[in-house]
């Protein structure tokens, strides 16, 4: 819940935050590449960052969750957050990489809405970004103790044992665990996460 001092700086300041959600997305990842190149080496997808919709996701989820924050604080997106969590997961993201998004987010709201941030309207969306980064952490602890794995062990490697071209553009790929470790079944509409060498070395 947003404290009393945040929720109507929230209020207010939320249809400004969202008509400029897409260029607060693009600056803020601009931003964050340009200080952390090694996060798009491997943990961010470099093929969403060409795509404005998808570049969208984390800021506009930000957003999205603020709007609940302010209209129905008793009925907080649990949909919303299983899904990025899940992703986050699939992804072995730590809790301590939090930080770095705040950073980069901030500085990106400010960017774009310039004066219109006082210190009264950061604090309130800082109070925003933390209710909403606790409660993913917390839900992202409890799937990596479910499968009884860490960020350090939940990538694995696998075997390509087959591959079957099902169409022009559709491909199989039927992989084969390479250590003892059991092999759950996946379920329905979950992330898979896939890293592997490109031709450029990355
Ligand atoms: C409050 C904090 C955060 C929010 C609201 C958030 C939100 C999101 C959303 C909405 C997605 C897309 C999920 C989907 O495709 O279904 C996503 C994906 C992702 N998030 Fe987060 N996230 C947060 C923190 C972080 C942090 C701290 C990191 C790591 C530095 C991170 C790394 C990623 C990555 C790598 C993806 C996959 C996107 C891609 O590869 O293009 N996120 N996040």
């Amino acid at each position: 819940m947003l404290s009393d001092t945040a929720l109507p700086v929230v209020k207010a300041t939320l249809p400004v935050v969202g008509e400029n959600i897409r260029e607060i997305a693009q600056r803020f990842y601009a931003h964050m590449f340009e200080a952390r190149p090694d996060l798009l080496d491997g943990l961010f997808n470099r093929g969403n960052q060409a795509d404005g919709q998808q570049q969208q996701a984390l800021a506009g989820s930000v957003a999205a969750f603020a709007g609940y924050l302010v209209n129905t604080p008793d009925q907080l997106p649990d949909h919303l957050l299983s899904r990025i969590s899940h992703k986050h997961v699939s992804l072995g993201l730590r809790p301590d990489q939090s930080e770095i998004v705040h950073e980069h987010l901030m500085w990106a709201i400010v960017d774009v809405l310039g004066g219109a941030v006082t210190e009264e309207v950061a604090a309130a969306w800082d109070e925003v970004y933390w209710l909403m980064a606790n409660m993913l952490i917390n839900k992202e602890r409890g799937m990596y103790e479910a499968v009884r794995l860490s960020p350090e062990t939940i990538w694995r490697t696998w075997r390509v044992a087959q591959r079957i071209q099902e169409t022009d553009d559709v491909v199989t790929f039927v992989v084969e665990r390479t250590d003892d470790r059991e092999v759950k079944p996946s379920l329905p509409g979950q992330y898979v996460s896939i890293k592997l060498q490109m031709p450029d070395g990355v």
